[in-house]
């Protein structure tokens, strides 16, 4: 989808991956190779303008060797605030964003110690390399402790609060080159089984107070980090005051809806960004509704036959629980947008 974007800019793609069998083959030349690969990484960045990369784990090591030869945007020190859930509180602490509390659990004792600190219920995550709920486990009891460290124990850890949130939101901001910013309103965003199934933008019932808080930490984020290129930072609702949950520095699934339901995608305005252009309009079109096809394909036809649908697959294998696709649906009211999103919900099925 960036690299989509990037093509109706005329600007040219190349791709790193670990295989040449990737969605990015069908929109440039794909050099294949590890991360921790020099030579490759080399040759993957020989005469490019610059690089960006959308997926945060990244290793900044791959990154760096990378700026050996050409810029890297967003800069690298987004990727390693953003690959460590610890370093990721304190920049946002750092920053005077409220979060749930958290203590860092390195040893079955300091899990003991952060339980006492924290209380229940609570939530132990990796510090790296977690997503789509992977990688955590909830503690609602003492009982809960070794059930919880012999399933994730054994890397660095991180016990968090349990936030009993009225709803999930994001926001996404964008920096230019420049240092102008542009944020989209804030989405509302509903997971199943840890995995984001449907988000609705903007957000049902958003207040100014709500806006003011959502933009007010995207914009914090991206000028602490100096950074370029799309931000998406993840937020508890609880009663209209806004907790930060996690950053993604990074275009967002979230994000997805923007293409047909924002004046400028947030895929075009990363590429807009990093290439040094002006910004463009973050702005609603209506309401949109974007739901994600998960594990199976739905019949294309179906998904069709509903009015307004647009249908993205992303030419990738069915797996239980893997992003095959997305569709989102625009109306003029959210009562609208709800109602083609149910059927579309209908079509796509439960997740695998
Ligand atoms: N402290 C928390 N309180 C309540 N729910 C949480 C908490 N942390 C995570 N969750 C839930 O788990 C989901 C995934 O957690 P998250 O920290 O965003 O990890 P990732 O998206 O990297 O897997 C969140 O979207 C939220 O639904
Ligand atoms: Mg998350």
């Amino acid at each position: 989808m960036l690299a989509q974007a990037a093509r109706n800019l005329d600007v040219a793609c190349r791709f790193y991956a670990d295989s040449s069998d990737v969605p990015g083959a069908t929109m440039g030349t794909v050099i294949s190779g590890s991360l921790d690969d020099d030579a490759q990484l080399a040759r993957f960045a020989d005469g490019l303008d610059v690089v960006t990369y959308e997926w945060e784990n990244v290793p900044v090591s791959a990154a760096r060797r990378i700026e050996e030869f050409t810029p890297v945007l967003p800069p690298v020190r987004a990727l390693e605030a953003a690959a460590d859930r610890l370093a990721e509180k304190r920049f946002f602490a750092g920053l005077g964003v409220p979060a749930a509390r958290f203590a860092p659990v390195d040893s079955r004792e300091a899990l003991d110690d952060a339980v006492a600190a924290i209380g229940f219920p609570a939530v132990l995550k990796t510090r790296r390399l977690g997503y789509d709920g992977k990688g955590q486990a909830v503690l609602r009891q003492q009982a809960d402790l070794d059930a919880a460290w012999d399933a994730v124990g054994g890397s660095p850890l991180l016990l968090e609060e349990w936030v009993s949130f009225d709803r999930e939101l994001s926001v996404i901001g964008v920096r230019g080159r420049d240092g102008s910013i542009t944020c989209y309103p804030p989405i509302e965003n509903q997971h199943h089984a840890g995995i984001l199934r449907v988000s609705t933008a903007p957000a049902p019932g958003l207040t100014a107070e709500i806006m003011a808080a959502a933009a007010r930490c995207v914009t914090r984020a991206l000028t602490a980090l100096d950074y370029v290129g799309v931000l998406a930072v993840e937020l508890f609702d609880v009663g209209g005051r806004l907790l930060v949950n996690e950053m993604a520095p990074r275009v967002h699934n979230s994000g997805h809806l923007t293409i047909e339901g924002a004046v400028t995608s947030q895929f075009e305005n990363h590429v807009r960004a990093i290439l040094g252009l002006p910004l463009g309009d973050a702005g609603v079109r209506g309401f949109a509704c974007m739901v994600n096809i998960i594990g199976d394909l739905p019949p294309v036809s179906e998904v069709l036959a509903i009015p307004g649908a647009h249908l993205h697959l992303y030419g990738k294998s069915p797996r239980p629980g893997r992003k095959l696709g997305h569709v989102t649906v625009c109306a003029d009211t959210l009562a609208q947008a709800h109602q083609l999103r149910g059927r579309v919900e209908a079509i796509a099925g439960e997740p695998a």
